[in-house]
Formats: structure tokens, sequence, C-alpha cells
């Protein structure tokens, strides 16, 4: 039997700008299971990072969060104080690592002491054990020569190795839940993989669960168990990576799978006109001006999420019988 990890329940945020109010989630589901590596795709601007920063109720000025809930172990995140999250959740229970690890590291403090500081924050350890775990959390990221690494500087290092060394740190914790938010898209294709496959073979090893943000299908491909497919503020598709490959029944989800090159497609397929502007999002099915198959209730009501197959759920009227 799954344990559920953390739900995502009709999440509606927007940004009030000066061009007005982007409506940048639109009621988003979603549900992780507690040791699963869940990919959440979509092209840039689609509202995967917002979806992440609510999870940590991290949403910045001009976001406001209108409506819905954040369930992590049976508690809704949103209804916790501040000071609850920072004390409890963020950096303990839920970890995030973003594109720019070398921004996100203290510029300042060595890469050793960063996580032994980090260490040394959240779990109750001596100085001199949190060093000695720093070096043991630095081999278990593959970092040749971690003693040299830890008295480094986050400069110092390459973007793969800054990568590592915030995955140690994030990692350091046990958390039971890891956001890595397009964590190889500033490194090269090599070092993408290397570490896209450090982070599948630690999901087993610590046990952790991981939600893996990416704008490249091929990433969450590689890696992920299963998929939520994201178009502009909605989540669209969601299912067991397999099914969505072999099976795809968005018709976006279709269109960003014929886009990916393959040796059975000679011809590669774009999806039609461009992504919308969320201060004026389209009526209906966000994705219906686009959609070859659009009928006029499209234009009318946001499609239900339905499981179609098991465990494949899909937000499409070519699929609830109203078409
Ligand atoms: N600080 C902000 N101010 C205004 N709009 C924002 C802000 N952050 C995000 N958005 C808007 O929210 C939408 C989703 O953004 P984001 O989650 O960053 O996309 P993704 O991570 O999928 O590329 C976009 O339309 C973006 O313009
Ligand atoms: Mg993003």
């Amino acid at each position: 039997m799954q344990e559920l990890l953390l739900e995502v329940k009709d999440l509606e945020i927007n940004f009030y700008t000066y061009r007005g109010v982007v409506r940048a989630l639109n009621g988003v589901n979603l549900r992780i299971n507690k040791g699963e590596f869940f990919g959440l795709v979509g092209e840039t601007g689609c509202g995967k990072s917002v979806t992440a920063s609510a999870i940590l109720n991290l949403v910045q000025n001009p976001g406001r969060i209108e409506k819905g809930e954040i369930i992590f172990k049976g508690i809704d995140i949103l209804k916790m104080s501040k000071e609850e999250i920072r004390k409890d959740i963020r950096g303990k229970e839920i970890t995030m690592i973003m594109q720019y690890p070398i921004a996100a590291l203290n510029p300042v403090i060595n890469n050793g002491e960063q996580i032994s500081e980090a260490l040394i924050a959240n779990i109750d350890i001596t100085k001199n054990e949190a060093e000695k775990r720093t070096i043991e959390l630095l081999k278990e990221v593959n970092i040749p020569e971690p003693e040299k690494i830890a008295r480094q500087y986050p400069h110092q290092l390459s973007g793969g190795m800054a990568q590592r060394v915030m995955i140690a740190m994030m990692l350091s914790t046990k958390p039971s839940l890891l956001i890595a938010d397009e964590p190889t898209t500033a490194l090269d294709v090599s070092i993408q993989a290397q570490v896209l496959n450090l982070l599948k073979d630690l999901v087993v090893k610590y046990n952790t669960t991981i939600l893996l943000i990416t704008h490249d299908l091929s990433v969450v491909a590689e890696t992920c168990e299963r998929v939520g497919v994201m178009y502009a503020g909605d989540m669209v598709e969601i299912g067991e990576l397999k099914h969505i490959i072999d099976n795809p029944k968005h018709p976006y989800t279709r269109g960003l799978i014929n886009a990916i090159p393959s040796e059975k497609r000679t011809k590669l397929q774009e999806i039609k006109g461009s992504v919308p502007d969320l201060v004026n999002p389209p009526s209906g099915c966000r994705f219906h001006p686009r959609c070859t198959f659009a009928k006029s209730v499209c234009k009318q009501k946001k499609p239900q999420m339905l499981e179609v197959e098991k465990n494949h759920l899909v937000s499409c009227y070519l699929y609830d019988g109203q078409k």
C-alpha cells in the first residue's frame, strides 16, 4: 500500500502586477507518495516553480495564494505560521535544490562548513561529529577528494560539483521530501546525467521522496516513476512515466512527446500557436486555442481531472464522454 506524503489541493495563485493579475496557478492538484521519484514537467512559465514555492509557503510578493491546501504528512502547511514552517519543515522535512547552486551557497563560508552548519542547526550533533558527517556526505554524493572540496569555497567549484555539494547539504537532515527545481538545467549534458543518476540512487539509499521539476521531458524520462504535466497554470495529466510516454492522453502531452527527437519519428511535430499570457488566460481549458480537438465545451468550462486508466489521470473533455 502506498503512503501519501504530500497532497496539493486546488491550489490557486495570482500575482498582482502592474500589467494586471497573472493567473499563475488555476487550481492545481497533485499527490506524491512516500519514497517515489515524481517529475513535474511543462514549458517555462507554466507554474512549476510557483507550485514548488507554495509547498514551502514561500510565494513571494506580489504573489498571493488565493485558494488551496498543501497537506504534508496530514498537516496543511498553508495553515502553519512562518515560524512553525521555519522551525519544523523547511530545511528539515522538506529541502530544495535549484538551478544555480553556486548562487544558493554562501560565498564566504567554505563548502564543508556550510554542510556542518546545516547539520548543527537542524539535528542534535556536536561540531566534531558534524565535520565527520560532512565528509561522509560529500563521499555519498560522489565528490572525489571530499576533504579538499570541504576546505574550498563555492566559487572554486564547477557547476556539477556545486550541485553535488548542494545535494549533500539538502540531504544532511534526511528530509522526507527533496524538491529539485531544474537542478540540471544549467549543467553540461554529460554532468546532467551524473547528477540525475545520483538523485536516483539517493532516493533508494535515503528512502527519501523527490519532486523533480524540469521543462525537459527527457530529464523526467530518465529518472521519474510518475509524472505530472502542467500547461499554463493547470495540471493536465498525471500518470506513471511509462504510461505517459507510451500512451499520452492529453493533446498537449502528445504534442510534448512528439516534439522529442526519436529514432522512430522522422519528423518533429510542433504544437501550433504559443503559450498564453496568464494575465488574460483562455477560458475553459487553457489549452483549447491550440488544440486540434477543441469543442465548444472546452471554451466554457475547465475539464475535471478524471482517472481514465488505472493511476492515469487526465483533464480533457476527450475522455469524459462530453465531447
Ligand atoms: N514574482 C512574480 N511576479 C509576477 N509574475 C510571476 C512571478 N513569479 C512567477 N510569475 C508568473 O507565474 C507564472 C508561473 O511561473 P513559474 O512557476 O516561475 O514558471 P515555471 O517554473 O514553470 O517556468 C508565469 O506566468 C510567471 O510569469
Ligand atoms: Mg521554474
